[in-house]
């Protein structure tokens, strides 16, 4: 029997997924900052500070920031690693890997990075190279969640950490109707005015809904083997960072 999976609210062959998630971000891959600051009237700035400031990274540590897209994280962990450390900027999606690869090169800080055109569900790097991995909205969008945390799991360091930051459930019943509201009225049009995609910011609302909770991803990283596995609530949990150790 076929196997299949979900593509926001679509049932899809679990073969195609991968691909029509590349066309998402081909298509939108050149206005995808302008697009995030509108969405998230720039609270995904604050989001992405926060993560950064839990990563534990210090100079000389080795980086990895997975689905890395335009590389708004690696760009600070860049600056915290210095020039004793690396870091590798790994997006699937060459369009999305190509946009970071620029500004990382317009913003100066691509001396002690590397850019990896990668599969989160296959990663293409020796057993235990990172101190630190990182996946900023990138976790949604894979097909197979649990081969993507086993893959990250390997290429983690003895002692290194794993943070997800992914959009999730909100934990007040009010709050979530008008953030439903919200996502699905406001964010497809502004997306048809800004990028000429109204699909793909379709698929983005969708998508965030399929997504796993923020106890079941826990269960998820606990079953990947990940130590001392635990969450904290952004925005009322419009969205969570997941954090997991390496022993
Ligand atoms: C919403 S963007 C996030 C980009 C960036 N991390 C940020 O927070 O701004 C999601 C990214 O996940 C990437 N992606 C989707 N599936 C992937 C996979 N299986 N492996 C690696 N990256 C993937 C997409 O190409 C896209 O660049």
């Amino acid at each position: 029997m076929k196997k299949t999976t979900h593509f926001g609210y679509q049932q899809v062959d679990a073969n195609e997924k991968a691909g029509r998630v590349a066309e998402v971000f081909h298509s939108v891959a050149s206005k995808y900052d302008v697009m995030n600051d509108f969405m998230s009237m720039g609270i995904h700035r604050l989001w992405k500070r926060y993560t950064i400031d839990i990563s534990g990274v210090r100079p000389g540590h080795k980086v990895l920031d997975l689905a890395g897209g335009t590389g708004d994280l690696a760009k600070a962990f860049s600056k915290k690693v210095g020039a004793t450390g690396e870091v590798v900027l790994s997006d699937i999606n060459a369009s999305m890997l190509s946009e970071g690869r620029s500004r990382m090169l317009d913003a100066g800080v691509a001396n002690n990075m590397r850019f990896v055109q990668a599969n989160a569900e296959a990663l293409p790097f020796p057993d235990n190279t990172f101190n630190c991995v990182t996946m900023a909205f990138g976790l949604r969008n894979v097909t197979d969640k649990d081969a993507a945390l086993r893959s990250i799991y390997r290429v983690l360091k003895p002692g290194g950490r794993l943070l997800v930051l992914e959009f999730s459930r909100p934990t007040n019943s009010l709050f979530r109707k008008i953030y439903d509201e919200y996502s699905f009225r406001v964010i497809p049009k502004v997306g048809e005015a800004v990028t000429g995609d109204r699909d793909s910011y379709q698929y983005l609302v969708e998508s965030i809904r399929m997504h796993p909770d923020q106890d079941t991803l826990k269960g998820m990283m606990e079953e990947a083997g990940f130590d001392r596995s635990d969450y904290i609530n952004l925005t009322n949990g419009v969205v969570a960072i997941h954090r997991g150790f390496k022993l």
